[in-house]
């Protein structure tokens, strides 16, 4: 991945270059050794934070203050564009189904409910947000009914082509495309998408209030979100938080006032001020933390 998100940016909105350049000579002196380099980020952070305060008072500055687009600093280099291309091939597609079908039959088995909540009718326009590794994009794709077009977004060209990827595996490259786009400026004229939907990714966004109000404008009245999250951020943010002290119950609360990922109810309540209602929602609790929860909103 080309960008850090959520957490890291937020502690670090005001050293973001600084930051990215110690991942990158970091990822450019260890390739392949992700443990000693998840190592010595977590000495970084400790480090340049200090303390629960440090830590406290930095969420509290980029609640007040942050919330600019990280990616405004962040330009594409030659070798990422190329890197990108390679993930649009066929093959590429086919290593993205065996790895999604792999983990639907095991711990994210919320995967093809999740497809199926997307493609609820024919002929519908769907927008995905935050393609990622494509989990979610084969989720949808893999179960497209007849009529119906994905397009599948990132800010990030190295996951955008995963899309790319498996709609050559489909055989769907005339109804399917990924599309570089950030979710806070979406190329889509108002209420121009029947569905809108994401995996995974809002749980790894900033400014999700924000997102979600800009969603919501592309959507047709009557249209669908269906969103896939964590139920529970602490499994994400431990990392990050245990080693100053935060405590669980904690963290819900200064995510929210950060403006990301807070639950499945702090995206509701959200979701209900963009304009959205509940129409269903599915939670599941498999033995892996990563428990999700599947959720339909209409505008
Ligand atoms: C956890 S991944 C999504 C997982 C993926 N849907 C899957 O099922 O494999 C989150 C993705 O959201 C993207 N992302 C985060 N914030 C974004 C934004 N503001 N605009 C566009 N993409 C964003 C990241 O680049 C990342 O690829």
């Amino acid at each position: 991945m080309l960008f850090t998100t959520e957490l890291q940016d937020v502690l670090f909105f005001r050293e973001h270059e600084a930051y990215v350049r110690f991942k990158e000579e970091l990822d450019a002196k260890y390739p392949g050794s992700y443990e000693v380099r998840a190592a010595a980020a977590q000495a970084y952070r400790l480090e340049r934070i200090g303390s629960r305060e440090g830590f406290i008072a930095r969420m509290e500055d980029y609640a007040q203050n942050g919330g600019a687009d990280v990616t405004e600093f962040v330009p594409l280099r030659r070798e990422d564009v190329f890197e990108a291309l390679r993930n649009g091939t066929a093959e590429n597609g086919a290593a993205r189904r065996e790895m999604a079908e792999g983990i639907a039959g095991g711990w994210a088995m919320h995967l093809r409910d999740y497809g199926r909540a997307v493609n609820y009718a024919d002929n519908l326009a769907i927008l995905e947000l935050g393609t990622g590794a494509g989990m979610g994009t084969w989720a949808v794709a893999s179960q497209l009914r007849p009529g119906s077009v994905l397009v599948s977004t990132d800010f990030d060209p190295l996951c955008v082509k995963n899309a790319d990827g498996i709609a050559r595996h489909l055989g769907l490259q005339d109804r399917m495309t990924g599309l570089l786009a950030n979710f806070r400026r979406l190329p889509f004229a108002d209420a121009s998408l029947d569905v809108a939907c994401t995996h995974y990714a809002l749980d790894e966004a900033r400014e999700v209030p924000a997102i979600l109000d800009e969603m919501t404008r592309v959507l047709r009245p009557g249209g669908r979100f269906i969103l896939c999250a964590r139920v529970n951020p602490w499994d994400r943010q431990k990392k990050f938080m245990e080693p100053f002290g935060i405590a669980p119950d904690e963290c819900d609360a200064l995510l929210k006032r950060a403006r990301m990922h807070c639950g499945p109810e702090g995206l509701t309540e959200w979701a209900a001020r963009a304009g959205l209602a509940l129409l269903d929602r599915r939670d599941y609790t498999p033995e892996h933390s990563h428990a999700r929860t599947v959720i339909t909103l209409a505008k």
